[in-house]
């Protein structure tokens, strides 16, 4: 059985105290006992101060980022020893924003999920089409293509350890979330994909669903086959509304 997993990824939004009252508020709001993980990546400045207020209470650390080199001069960089050391558990790789702004190609992001697993975190692997890939039917080929490119060098082994995120890039920040059918049948062929090489890691590894996720929309997402939980941007910004999603996911 699969752990679903609900992430809240609060890109460059707010500042130290709204950071902290969000980290409070989300932690009066949850409810213990539930099944689902539940993941929070703040901004790099407010790790540290995150993992304190998350200290003992089963909510996980993570980054939005991470460098491919382990250390050396890099300006402006933080590496997988650096997360590792303030208490991150796991590391978004690929998010679309990162490959579209930022220039990040596959083989960056294969090297950086590589870097993640170097220092035991886990990678969270983020995949997605554009709408212009999706409406030139494309989303199979753009989909395994990032896929690809990071087995090509970890090998399926690597899965049993990481995540994966379908984030529709039309559907980020967008409103315009997936159908669950949409979604459910992107996920089912990264499953398929993955099942191909190594069928126990295809049938384990958690597959999330990222795109204008809402507390509305969630349970649905969440219900599909394939669908193992949700990577959630400007929803879980909202304390109320972020734990309405993540009691959502069971
Ligand atoms: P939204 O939930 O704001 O669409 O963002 C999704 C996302 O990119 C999470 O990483």
């Amino acid at each position: 059985m699969r752990q679903p997993l609900v992430a809240g990824n609060w890109k460059m939004h707010g500042s130290r105290a709204e950071n902290a009252s969000l980290v409070s508020g989300l932690l009066d709001l949850l409810q213990p006992g539930k099944r689902a993980e539940i993941l929070l990546c703040p901004p790099f400045p407010y790790l540290m101060e995150t993992g304190r207020l998350l200290k003992d209470s089963g909510v996980a650390l993570g980054a939005q980022s991470v460098c491919a080199e382990s250390q050396g001069a890099f300006t402006g960089e933080v590496s997988a020893a650096m997360l590792k050391d303030v208490g991150c558990r796991y590391v978004l790789v690929g998010h679309s924003e990162r490959r579209q702004l930022f220039g990040e190609r596959d083989a960056l992001v294969a090297r950086k999920f590589v870097a993640a697993q170097g220092q035991a975190l886990v990678p969270v692997l983020c995949v997605g089409e554009t709408l212009e890939e999706r409406e030139g039917d494309q989303t199979t080929s753009v989909v395994s293509r990032q896929l690809e490119a990071v087995l090509a060098v970890t090998g399926v082994q690597a899965l049993a350890k990481a995540v994966i995120a379908y984030e529709p890039v039309w559907a980020i920040g967008t409103g315009r979330t997936a159908s669950p059918e949409q979604a459910q049948e992107v996920h089912a062929m990264i499953r398929a994909k993955v099942a191909e090489r190594d069928a126990t890691i295809g049938g384990s590894v958690r597959i999330l669903y990222g795109g204008s996720v809402k507390a509305s929309n969630a349970q649905e997402l969440f219900a599909m086959p394939d669908i193992d939980g949700g990577l959630v941007g400007g929803a879980s910004l909202k304390a109320d509304e972020f734990a309405r999603i993540c009691a959502g996911a069971g």
